[in-house]
C-alpha cells in the first residue's frame, strides 16, 4: 500500500520545510491557488468521501458546505490538535514527523472555505508538537504560503497556534472554541453548530488533524485516486491506528481503511506479545465500547464497526490479553473520564463519580447484584447528558455489560478480582 500521510517522514526526525518542498509539498496548495476556484477544492474534498479523523466520521466536504456563503464578517477554521483521549496518539506523531503536511492542509481548506485567519489548538504538553508546528509555519511564512496575497492568487492566511490550558472537554469543538475565546470550556447548545456561529459568533470550522492532513493528497493525487486508497470499496482513504497493549509491536501505523482488526493485529503488530491471547479490544479510542475475538473480521471502517456495536473514533486501538481484568480496565476508564467531566451537567457530574464508586466496590470484592442493574441504568441515563462526554464514557462500561457480565457476576460472587496477581 501507499503511505499517504507518512509519505515524506524520515525515521526519528521530523521531515524540514526544504525535503517536504522537494518531494512535492505546497504543489497542491500551488495548483489550486492557480487553477481552481474554491468551490472547486471544496468539491473534491466532497467527491472524496472524506470523513473526519476526530472521532465522529463526519463526512468534511459535507462539514465545510455548512457554512454560509454570504454572511458578512470573518469565518475561521480550528485544527483541533487537543489529542487527550487515552489510546490515542496518532495527531502527535503525525506533527512531531511532518507538520507541513497540516500547514498545507489548512491553507487548501480555508481557501476553500473563504478563511482567512485560522487557529492551531494544540493540547498541554505536546510542546515538541507546538515547536514543529512553530518552525512548520514560520517556513511556509518565508516561503510566502502564508501571509498576504499568497503567491499572487489574492488569497491571504494568518495561521496561529494556540496551546490549551489543558482539560479533556476542551477537545470537544464548543468547549474548545470558548476556551479559545478564554472563556470556561463548557459545550455550547447545539444548534446554532459551529460552522453557523462558532468563533466570536462567527461561522467556523473545527477539523481534526489528521482528517486536514489529508486534504493536499486529496487534490494532487484527485479524489477518485484518494477514495481507492482504502482496503474496501465502501471505505475511503487510509488511516492513522494508533495501537497499544499486549501486542508484539505498538506504534502508529498508516493502513488503509477497512481492513479487518484480525488482519491489523496480525499484520503490522505482528500479532500478540509470547504469551498473550487476545481477550478484547477498545477499537477507537477511550470511548468506545470493547470488541471481542467476535468482531476479529470486522471491517475498521466507520459504518462496519458502528454496525458491530461500537465506533472507529479516533482509531486508537488498545488490545487486551486473557489475564486482563475487564472491571478494572473500565474503572480506569471511568476514573479518567469522571475527573476530565466539566461538572456543567447534573447526570454526568453526579453519575460518573457514582459509577466510580460502584467499580471500585466490585473491583474490591465488595459488590451486589443489584450493582449489575444499577450500572445498566446509568448507561441509559448518561447517554442523556448535554455533550458527549458523558456518552462516551458509557462506551466502555456498555461493553463490559455486553461482553463481560459473567466477569462482573464473577467479582461479586467470589468477592475478589478473580485475576488479581494475574496482569502483565
Ligand atoms: C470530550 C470530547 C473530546 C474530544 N476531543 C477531540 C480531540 O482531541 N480531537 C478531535 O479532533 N476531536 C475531538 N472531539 C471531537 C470534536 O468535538 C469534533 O467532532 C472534531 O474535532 C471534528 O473534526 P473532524 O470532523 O475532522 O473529525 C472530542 C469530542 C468530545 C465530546
Ligand atoms: S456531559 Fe459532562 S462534560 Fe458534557 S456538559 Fe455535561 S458535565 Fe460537562
Amino acid at each position: 500500500m501507499e503511505q499517504v500521510l507518512f509519505k515524506h517522514n524520515r525515521p526519528g526526525r521530523m521531515t524540514s520545510f526544504d525535503e517536504y518542498c522537494d518531494e512535492g509539498g505546497f504543489a497542491a496548495l500551488a495548483r489550486a491557488l492557480a487553477e481552481m476556484t474554491s468551490d472547486q477544492v471544496q468539491q473534491t474534498v466532497i467527491d472524496s468521501g472524506l470523513r473526519g479523523r476526530g472521532g465522529a466520521g463526519f463526512p468534511t466536504g459535507k462539514k465545510w458546505s455548512f457554512v454560509p456563503r454570504d454572511l458578512p464578517g470573518p469565518r475561521y477554521l480550528i485544527c483541533n490538535c487537543d489529542e487527550m483521549e487515552p489510546g490515542t496518539y496518532k495527531d502527535r506523531v503525525l506533527l512531531e514527523s511532518n507538520p507541513h503536511l497540516l500547514v498545507e492542509g489548512m491553507a487548501l481548506a480555508c481557501y476553500a472555505l473563504g478563511v482567512q485567519h485560522a487557529f492551531i489548538f494544540v493540547r498541554r504538553g505536546y510542546e515538541r508538537v507546538a515547536d514543529s508546528l512553530r518552525q512548520a509555519v514560520a517556513a511556509a511564512q518565508q516561503a510566502g504560503f502564508l501571509g498576504e496575497n499568497i503567491r499572487g492568487s489574492g488569497f491571504s492566511l494568518e495561521l496561529d497556534i494556540h496551546q490549551s490550558a489543558g482539560r479533556y472537554i476542551c477537545g470537544e469543538e464548543t468547549a474548545l472554541i470558548n476556551a479559545l475565546e478564554g472563556k470556561r470550556a463548557n459545550p455550547r447548545v447545539k444548534p446554532p453548530f459551529p460552522a453557523v456561529k462558532g468563533l466570536w459568533g462567527q461561522p467556523t470550522v473545527v477539523n481534526n488533524v489528521e482528517t486536514l492532513a489529508n486534504i493536499p493528497a486529496i487534490i494532487s493525487g484527485g479524489p477518485q485516486w484518494w477514495k481507492s486508497q482504502a482496503a474496501t470499496p465502501e471505505a475511503a482513504g487510509t488511516k492513522l491506528f494508533c495501537v497499544s497493549g499486549h501486542l508484539a509491536r505498538t506504534e502508529c501505523f498508516e493502513l488503509p481503511l477497512g481492513m479487518t482488526l484480525g488482519q491489523i493485529i496480525d499484520g503490522p503488530c505482528g500479532g500478540m506479545r509470547p504469551g498473550s491471547d487476545f481477550k478484547a479490544c477498545i477499537p477507537g479510542g477511550a470511548s468506545t465500547p470493547y470488541f471481542t475475538k467476535e468482531q476479529w473480521n470486522v471491517a475498521m471502517d466507520f459504518d462496519p464497526v458502528a454496525k458491530a456495536g461500537s465506533r472507529l473514533g479516533t482509531g486508537g486501538i488498545i488490545v487486551f490479553d486473557q489475564n486482563t481484568c475487564m472491571v478494572a480496565v473500565t474503572l480506569n476508564l471511568i476514573r479518567f473520564f469522571a475527573r476530565e467531566s466539566c461538572g456543567w451537567c447534573t447526570p454526568c457530574r453526579e453519575g460518573l463519580p457514582y459509577v466510580r464508586h460502584i467499580l471500585e466496590r466490585i473491583e474490591a470484592g465488595q459488590g451486589e447484584d443489584s450493582d449489575i442493574e444499577i450500572l445498566r441504568e446509568h448507561v441509559r441515563l448518561l447517554n442523556q447528558a448535554f455533550c458527549a462526554l458523558a456518552p462516551g464514557a458509557m462506551g466502555p462500561l456498555d461493553g463490559l455489560l455486553k461482553h463481560f457480565e459473567d466477569e462482573l457476576r464473577e467479582h461479586i460472587t467470589a468477592r475478589r478480582c478473580p485475576f488479581e496477581g494475574m496482569r502483565s
